[in-house]
């Protein structure tokens, strides 16, 4: 039978493929999908597979699709987890889950196999998907099924087989990349009360390294969707690395922080979101002068929803189908331009124009004007305030019996 493991070309993956086929004689099609983890893991990431007795492998660029249909669809919902965390782990982890699942069907396979660990949000969000999107696939997550318990144990597992063992010391850290983030957990961060350590950065900078001259830059929104960067349009792949360099050299976006997982414990990471983190806020400031006030109230509660479906892997459902119908109607006029400026690891407003602001410097004006009568206001606040006069009353006699 076949089997579609998910493959990062990591040492665990690497261990999965004979164990796949010594404990269950699987024939093993290892699927790599590349949402911008780097050139350093996906460069020669099929050799790879096969070098460790895949007996078939793939690796899908999925990178644009990433951004257009997931990232960006979350950054128009402005989805943020617990006030912090930009979710750029979970929202990759459905598109996964559907290549794996495609692949699957395509190669007649009835398992799919994954490297989490059974403590963690991504199994929740791997299997939901898959059970969304095909219910007979069947599932294996071998760290909740072998006896491997350590690195040393899977070198040495490997090194029996002959399996290429990556001969750079690997990081104590638990990490995952894509284009839209980076994570890390683990090691000495365990502990709340260690301060990370800078030298963990690989897409920012520690303010203190960072230029002492502010960077400009200006973001161009076409109904909620970043297209330019200064005023030059971008396709999604190139916008986000634009954004990473620029924001990621100037310290922006890191967030520390204590998490609430999906399986009941609170976790601790590190993540380096910084061209999501410019546009993150950019957006939000574009949204406040293009949506009315009770729209934008009433999505912020969606937002705050959204964010929990996408951390706990609810994407292929009718809820988050239905909210992103709600989110594309709002983002109908979010389109225009926004400067920001980013410095020593801030990321602040600049400026922000569209041809469909509802801010009106006519109305707001301290100078005289002849839109607004200000003796509209005597009336406006005798009702407006009629029920605090009533209670006041009511006390006041209450008080005299
Ligand atoms: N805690 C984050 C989340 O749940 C990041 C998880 C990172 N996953 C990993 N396999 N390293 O989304
Ligand atoms: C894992 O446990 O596999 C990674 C962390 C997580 O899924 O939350």
């Amino acid at each position: 039978e076949k089997v579609v493991l998910a493959y990062s070309g990591g040492l665990d993956t690497s261990i999965t493929i004979p164990w796949l086929q010594e404990n269950y004689d699987f024939e093993v099609i290892a699927v790599c999908v590349d949402v911008g983890q780097g050139e350093g893991e996906t460069f020669g990431v099929e050799e790879k597979a096969v070098r460790s007795g895949a007996n078939k492998a793939y690796l899908l660029d999925v990178r644009k699709e990433f951004l257009d249909e997931y990232a960006f669809q979350m950054l128009k919902a402005g989805a943020i987890y617990e006030d912090k965390y930009l979710l750029g782990t979970s929202v990759a982890r459905p598109l996964i889950g559907k290549k794996l699942v495609e692949i699957a069907e395509k190669e007649g396979a009835a398992y799919i196999v994954h490297g989490c660990t059974g403590k963690g949000n991504d199994q929740v969000r791997f299997e939901l998907a898959i059970k969304a999107l095909n219910p007979s696939i069947k599932i294996i997550a071998p760290w909740r099924v072998w006896d491997i318990k350590s690195r040393e144990q899977a070198i040495e597992y490997a090194e029996a087989r002959n399996i290429p063992v990556p001969v750079k010391k690997k990081s104590p850290y638990s990490m995952d990349r894509n284009l839209w983030h980076l994570s890390h957990e683990g090691a000495d961060l365990e502990s709340p009360w260690n301060e990370h350590q800078s030298s963990i950065y690989k897409m920012t900078v520690a303010p203190e390294d960072a230029p002492d001259k502010a960077t400009y830059v200006e973001i161009g929104f076409e109904k909620g969707i970043p297209v330019y960067v200064d005023g030059e349009k971008l396709d999604s792949i190139e916008l986000m690395e634009k954004l990473n360099e620029l924001a990621g050299k100037n310290g922006v976006g890191v967030a520390d922080m204590v998490e609430n997982r999906l399986v009941g414990m609170k976790s601790r990471g590190v993540y380096e979101t910084p061209g999501g983190t410019v546009l993150t806020i950019a957006h939000r400031e574009l949204e406040r002068i293009t949506l009315d006030k009770d729209t934008s109230l009433f999505k912020a509660m969606v937002s705050q929803k959204y964010a929990s479906i996408l951390y706990d892997g609810q994407w292929f459902t009718p809820l988050r189908e239905a909210l992103d119908a709600f989110v594309d109607s709002t983002q109908e006029m979010v389109t225009g331009t926004v400067k920001m400026k980013l410095y020593k690891g801030n990321c602040t407003i600049a400026g922000s124009k569209s041809p469909y602001s509802l801010y009106s410097e006519e109305l707001a004006t301290f100078s005289s004007d002849d839109v607004y009568n200000q003796k509209d206001s005597e009336g406006f606040i005798n009702l407006f305030g009629l029920p605090l006069k009533v209670r006041a009353l009511l006390n006041k006699k209450l008080k005299e019996e």
